[in-house]
């Protein structure tokens, strides 16, 4: 397996960090998006470290310098209104900084997100559709809750359809380490590439190997996952998410 320069936005939350060890362990060079050096003292060794503010593209030059693969895990918190500048604006200004240059994606969601429930949902989803309009090789996961899940609950299962919205654990369950195996994984997996999923684990051991697991999905053909709802048209969109879409398929 060859290995990648991978840049990792949100590299500090709760997930990021799993990401950084899991794609160090695999050979990997890693590249840690933080907002100040200070923020990067808990990430673990191995990984450099590049400050820049991912709600502004002009900052993200170094950050995407020379990368073949970019992780997304940030996210902004519950009720902060920040999800447009943030879990949205994360997305779009990395690629605004890439200009154009081929990358390999992995984007973490949420599951429920084309529940139009609440406007964060609608920002994470925004941001999927740019990944998917990028031209680029990607994959979205969309994990149900983390670490709620048992110990021995770790057989990974991949969704699709995203019918599971009671905003609640029942919706699914998974761990922090299995969401950034699947995130890291996936950009070395060609099954993987142009797949929506909603990941969950499930009674049962790890499997070796998810090639198989991303192989029995249906490929995205759209800028919406391939079997999502379609209950959130274009042309009502705002003109500024059109305007993006725009820009990034160029
Ligand atoms: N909890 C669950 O069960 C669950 C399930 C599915 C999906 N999710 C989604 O997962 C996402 C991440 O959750 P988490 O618990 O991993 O969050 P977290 O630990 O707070 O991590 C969020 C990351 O995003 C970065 N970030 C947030 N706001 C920022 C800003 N304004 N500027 C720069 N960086 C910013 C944080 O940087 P700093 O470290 O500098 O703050 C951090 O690296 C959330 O959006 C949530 O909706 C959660």
């Amino acid at each position: 397996m060859s290995s990648l320069t991978i840049l990792v936005v949100g590299a500090t939350g709760s997930i990021g960090v799993h990401v950084v060890r899991e794609a160090l362990a695999r050979g990997h060079h890693v590249r840690a998006l933080v907002r100040s050096s200070a923020r990067a003292q808990d990430l673990p060794e191995g990984a450099e470290v590049v400050v820049g503010d991912l709600t502004v593209a002009e900052t993200l030059g170094a950050a995407v310098d020379g990368i073949d693969a970019v992780v997304f895990t940030h996210g902004s918190h519950w009720g902060s209104g920040a999800a447009e500048s943030v879990d949205y604006g994360a997305v779009r200004n990395v690629l605004t900084a890439l200009d154009g240059r081929p990358v390999r994606i992995s984007l973490m969601t949420a599951i429920g997100t084309t529940d139009r429930a609440n406007d964060g949902h609608d920002w994470k989803r925004r941001a999927e559709r740019l990944v998917r309009a990028s031209g680029n090789a990607y994959t979205v996961a969309r994990p149900g809750w983390f670490d709620y899940n048992e110990p021995d609950e770790r057989r990974i299962v991949m969704l699709q359809g995203d019918l599971r919205s009671t905003a609640s654990p029942a919706d699914g369950v998974i761990a922090r380490d299995q969401i950034a195996r699947v995130l890291v994984e996936a950009l070395t997996t060609p099954e993987a590439d142009h797949t929506t999923l909603e990941l969950v684990a499930e009674r049962g051991p790890a499997q070796d190997d998810l090639a198989l697991v991303f192989g029995a999905l249906v490929a995205d053909s759209t800028i919406d996952g391939a079997l999502d709802k379609d209950n959130m048209p274009l042309t009502e969109e705002p003109p500024r998410v059109r305007d993006d879409l725009a820009a990034v398929g160029q």
